[in-house]
């Protein structure tokens, strides 16, 4: 029998919902909770919760499960892994998942025609803290350049190169220090694109270097293909080839994250993929292991610490991981996910696109793939950011049972697992129009 999707059944949050809900207020450090959702049992693109509604998921765990939930082959690699073995402390010993998988993404990572090594961690502000030392250790330059909007992670250090949203750094600062400058995000620039001759990506050199930052005090730029948190923001062509240029120049290290836009989440396989230039250094996390925290940083093999003890962890290439992340590479090519990510993406670009003429409220429609963003304005003049009707737009959605997140200032967020399908696509398009007019004049 085939299930309903989305099936609520009750009112929400249900009554075991608000219980859980209730106990987790008293006990977890408030974090970023969004809508109240007790997940039970995850099955392809559906979350279940704990009084038995089912959501359609167009968060997907916030990007980490690519392949859908519950995905047999996965579930099957962690029982028979955690069988043999779970941890044996992978930077103080050896094992052979860790090896196994390293070669693959070594492989497979962007600088394809370059040997490299990788390190591996817990997760995405790891792959940056990994990242960011190598760059310091090999420049010997402190000052590392990210974008405003950028998110790379709220650990310290990555969190100093994190400038998305005041409240991540709120009674946290002094932070080690870094500098922001501008992201190609046309929609909001006060200069028109093309004319503009990508000038924001020129602003490091006409600017930071002109007037107060020495190039040789630069270890890296580090950069998202795409801006995830800072609201789903895809720069024009110019704009990383300009950067790449930028690094060249100067003998800077270029750092791609790719913890959100990586493993074929974009369309292609690598969010720089679509800009055709290569970092040297790569950060990876979320999807990585279909499940299983894991980080790992991706860098030439020349930037390797010349001895040890310079960088290492306890938990990096665990087992469990590992065995997932071998699996996940498999699955991802052999179920063409990242072709039906381009596929899927296409199509729901197109509906939006379609709902953009009808709904003033939609400022902009823009993504790569299945990482796409709907940008809601209160009026498509003056573009002032619609953020209490994206808050209501995200509770409208999930009344309805799809699962949705925002970000930027007003921006919905649409990541859904890598194995959707049209007709579950449209699915959630319905609920997403549906909840549209809700929120809108028109
Ligand atoms: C681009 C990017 N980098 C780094 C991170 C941090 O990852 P984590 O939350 O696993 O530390 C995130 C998380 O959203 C991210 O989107």
């Amino acid at each position: 029998m085939s299930m309903k999707i989305p099936d609520i059944k009750t009112e929400l949050p249900g009554p075991k919902t608000r219980e859980i809900v209730a106990t987790d207020k008293k006990y977890l450090i408030t974090s970023t909770k969004v809508v109240e959702i007790v997940g039970k049992i995850g099955r392809g693109c559906t979350i279940e919760d704990v009084d038995g509604n089912i959501f359609l998921d167009f968060a997907a765990g916030v990007s980490v499960m690519n392949l859908g939930y519950s995905h047999p082959r996965i579930i099957k690699t962690i029982q028979e892994q955690a069988e043999k073995l779970i941890h044996f402390a992978g930077h103080d010993w050896y094992n052979e998942a860790q090896v196994e998988y390293a070669q693959l993404l070594c492989e497979l990572a962007p600088g394809r025609n370059c040997e490299k090594k990788m390190f591996f961690s817990n997760s995405g502000t790891e792959s940056v803290e990994a990242a960011a030392k190598i760059a310091r250790w090999n420049r010997k330059a402190l000052t590392i350049i990210s974008f405003i909007g950028a998110f790379h992670g709220r650990t310290m250090g990555s969190l100093a190169l994190t400038a998305s949203k005041p409240v991540h750094q709120k009674r946290f600062l002094p932070n080690i220090g870094g500098v922001h400058v501008p992201y190609a995000y046309c929609y909001r620039c006060k200069l028109e694109y093309p004319s503009c001759g990508v000038w924001c990506a020129d602003y490091i050199k006409e600017v930071c270097f002109e007037t107060f930052l020495p190039p040789e005090e630069v270890a890296a730029i580090i950069l998202e293909p795409i801006q995830g948190e800072g609201g789903y923001i895809v720069p024009p062509p110019e704009f990383l080839p300009k950067i790449r240029k930028i690094c060249d120049d100067f003998g800077i290290l270029l750092i791609a994250d790719e913890v959100q836009s990586g493993f074929g989440r974009t369309g292609k396989l690598w969010g720089v993929d679509h800009y055709g230039i290569e970092p040297e250094i790569t950060c990876c996390a979320k999807s990585i292991a279909a499940g299983v925290p894991m980080g790992a940083t991706v860098a030439r093999e020349e930037l390797d610490f010349p001895e040890k003890g310079h960088h290492s962890n306890t938990y990096g290439g665990n087992l469990l991981a590992c065995a997932a992340a071998i699996e996940s590479l498999k699955i991802i090519q052999e179920e063409n996910l990242v072709e039906n990510a381009a596929r899927q993406g296409d199509h729901i670009l197109k509906r939006l696109r379609e709902m953009q003429e009808k709904y003033e409220i939609i400022g902009d429609v823009r993504g790569q793939g299945l990482m796409i963003g709907i940008e809601l304005v209160k009026d498509p003049e003056t573009k002032k950011p619609a953020k209490e009707e994206t808050a209501k737009f995200v509770y409208e959605c999930y009344k309805r049972g799809l699962i949705i997140l925002s970000c930027g200032k007003s921006v919905i967020r649409l990541i859904p697992p890598l194995i959707i399908d049209e007709k579950t696509s449209d699915i959630g398009l319905d609920i997403i129009e549906d909840s549209m007019k809700s929120i809108s004049n028109k």
